[in-house]
């Protein structure tokens, strides 16, 4: 795949056009899917960022010794454009990954973009890229903006450059089950975060960190791995790519934010859609004890959208919810926040920017 990416970084746009009409736009995937152009911005240590370009999508040149290949110095974000039924292509809240980077970059010791440049960087991206977002309902365009320690290094320490990048590639569902509900195992040796920890930020080595649990999990026929807290190992902490929600009775109720979980913006949102449909909603502990005596349980996250859980599987004991498909109060929230983020219905937060 290597040299098919570099064929199209030199490749004429026809060539892309062909592969653009070879898409199945109904069986789109989670997976990466090269498109025309990615946004590219340096800066050296100690200044600011001001003046981004767009170039050809390809392979990015570093330094065997980059500080983010030797020490892990680097940061995402993940985003998403939509293509509405009137045409118009919309972005969920945009600056709020802005602000998220920034708070990740002071953690890592890096510059970062403004919170406007960030937004502006993102809008120049997708709509060199348009031709890739999927038609309305069938997917949308992930955009995926990196910050990193390009500069080298060898003695630890903060790198002498950053560069920060955004590339885009159209997507469908996450899971493999697509949006029936998941199954989940609980993780009772290995923990994601601890408390002083990264858990809080998006920084790569986090992502790396799970890897080991998620692939047994998966071997072992699960859809992936839920979290505890890493001191009294009880408390649900984060599954390995989303937050996770428990509802009981008319209770919607998350972990609390505390330096070990990542902020989603789609939890944050949820809980925001959640109070305004009249649930009450906490972020506060969760035990594994509550969650195993849930009525329904779901996952949310910008790339698994609100993923129903149909079973979870906690010391070799299995619990599953509902009787069969969604549950009531996911299928609720999800078709809330997508008719929002399709423009179908009135944005009243002012969370969509067009
Ligand atoms: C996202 O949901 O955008 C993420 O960054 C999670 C990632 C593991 C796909």
């Amino acid at each position: 795949s290597n040299n098919v990416n570099s064929l199209r970084v030199a490749s004429s746009a026809s060539i892309a056009a062909l592969e653009l009409a070879d898409i199945d736009w109904d069986n789109l995937r989670f997976g990466l899917m090269p498109t025309d152009y990615m946004y590219i911005m340096r800066c050296s240590q100690g200044e600011a960022f001001s003046k981004g370009q767009l170039q050809r999508f390809g392979n990015i040149e570093l330094s065997p010794s980059a500080a983010v290949l030797n020490y892990g110095q680097g940061l995402f974000e993940g985003l998403k454009a939509y293509r509405k039924h009137d045409g118009n292509i919309s972005l969920f809240r945009p600056e709020e990954n802005g602000v998220r980077l920034r708070m990740g970059a002071e953690r890592m010791c890096m510059p970062a973009p403004t919170v406007e440049q960030f937004v502006e960087a993102v809008k120049e991206t997708v709509l060199a890229n348009e031709r890739w977002i999927p038609p309305p309902g069938k997917g949308s365009l992930y955009i995926r903006p990196l910050l990193m320690g390009s500069g080298a290094v060898l003695g630890l320490a903060p790198a002498p450059e950053y560069t920060f990048l955004i590339y885009v590639s159209p997507v469908g569902n996450y899971f493999k089950e697509g949006l029936a509900p998941i199954n989940l195992i609980v993780e009772t040796e290995m923990h994601r975060a601890t408390p002083g920890g990264t858990g809080g930020v998006k920084t790569i080595g986090n992502y790396a960190a799970v890897l080991q649990a998620q692939s047994a999990a998966r071997a072992k026929g699960f859809s992936d791995v839920l979290y505890l807290d890493s001191i009294d190992k009880k408390y649900l902490e984060e599954v390995s790519s989303c937050n996770i929600f428990v509802v009981k009775g008319n209770e919607i109720s998350t972990p609390a934010i505390k330096g070990t979980i990542l902020p989603g913006i789609t939890r944050k949102s949820i809980l925001d859609v959640a109070r305004s449909q009249g649930f009450e909603v906490a972020e506060r502990q969760v035990t594994v004890n509550e969650l195993l005596e849930a009525d329904e349980v779901f996952c949310t996250g910008t790339a698994v959208v609100v993923s129903p859980v149909g079973s979870i599987t906690y010391l070799n004991k299995r619990v599953t919810y509902g009787s069969d498909g969604v549950g009531r109060v996911s299928q609720l929230l999800y078709s809330a926040l997508t008719s929002l983020q399709m423009g179908l219905t009135e944005d009243k937060m002012g969370w969509i920017v067009e």
